[in-house]
């Protein structure tokens, strides 16, 4: 498996607090089926304030660690880009950490506040796409003005966007509500990637190999491919070339 959204360097935002804390999530993730992990701290204007240049050197830390350590993993870094404006300044100056190349697009880890999608919210995917970046939206199940109008995920799939899952709303993790509307926006196609979006050891680890089970038992072993395999690779094998 290959997980795209996981917060594992170390000490640069809520995820994995020290480097022991980093390998640790690694190995664990490894244990569990996964070659391939993209790292992606929260970029949070004002909160995490985890330009490119800072997620990289953190980056350079975290691989040297896990290469001492022969830890049979590939690894790769972007970030978790909370909507702000302040995402076309970085657009602009190429400062923005991103996913790899695919058909002709690159690809970004978004989210929106956990609270509501803002209004605008379209207007900046949609400059996004004229510059040819399709949004990956973060957890959409687990956003409150989609967990209260399901369907308002629809102006944004008929714009192009793609959408992550994470494991743990699938398996019940974040209630009920979210397992719910998980299950039902991959049951309608909306859903391209399932990830951990792991912080830590005990609350949010980086396990993806239960949801899996689950997909396989509710939709079968193609749409699992498809959701924690495929579409993951798509995007991000271009990130892996040494
Ligand atoms: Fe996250």
């Amino acid at each position: 498996m290959i997980d795209i959204h996981c917060h594992i360097l170390p000490g640069i935002d809520d995820g994995a607090k020290d480097m022991i804390e980093a390998l640790a999530l690694i190995n664990l993730a490894v244990a569990d089926g996964v070659t391939r992990i993209v790292v992606t701290p929260h970029l949070h204007f004002g909160r995490f304030n985890n330009y490119l240049s800072v997620i990289a050197s953190s980056f350079l830390a975290l691989q040297q660690a896990v290469d001492n350590e022969k830890i049979q993993v590939e690894l790769a870094y972007a970030a978790e880009v909370r909507l702000d404006s302040e995402i076309l300044s970085l657009l602009s100056r190429q400062q923005l950490p991103l996913y790899g190349n695919y058909n002709n697009q690159q690809f970004m880890l978004l989210e929106f506040p956990h609270s509501h999608i803002p209004a605008g919210s379209d207007v900046l995917v949609k400059h996004l796409l004229k510059q040819n970046i399709t949004p990956v939206i973060a957890h959409p199940e687990r956003n409150r003005d989609l967990l209260r109008s399901p369907d308002n995920i629809k102006a944004f799939v008929r714009l192009g966007c793609w959408f992550q899952a994470t494991a743990s709303s699938i398996t019940g993790h974040f209630g009920e509500e979210c397992q719910a509307l998980s299950l039902s926006y991959i049951e309608q196609g909306f859903i391209n990637i399932v990830a951990s979006d792991a912080h830590n050891l005990k609350r949010r680890p980086p396990i993806l190999s239960e949801a899996r089970s689950k997909v396989i038992e509710l939709f079968g072993e193609e749409k699992a491919q498809e959701l924690f395999y495929d579409n993951a690779y798509d995007i991000t094998d271009s990130m892996f070339e040494r």
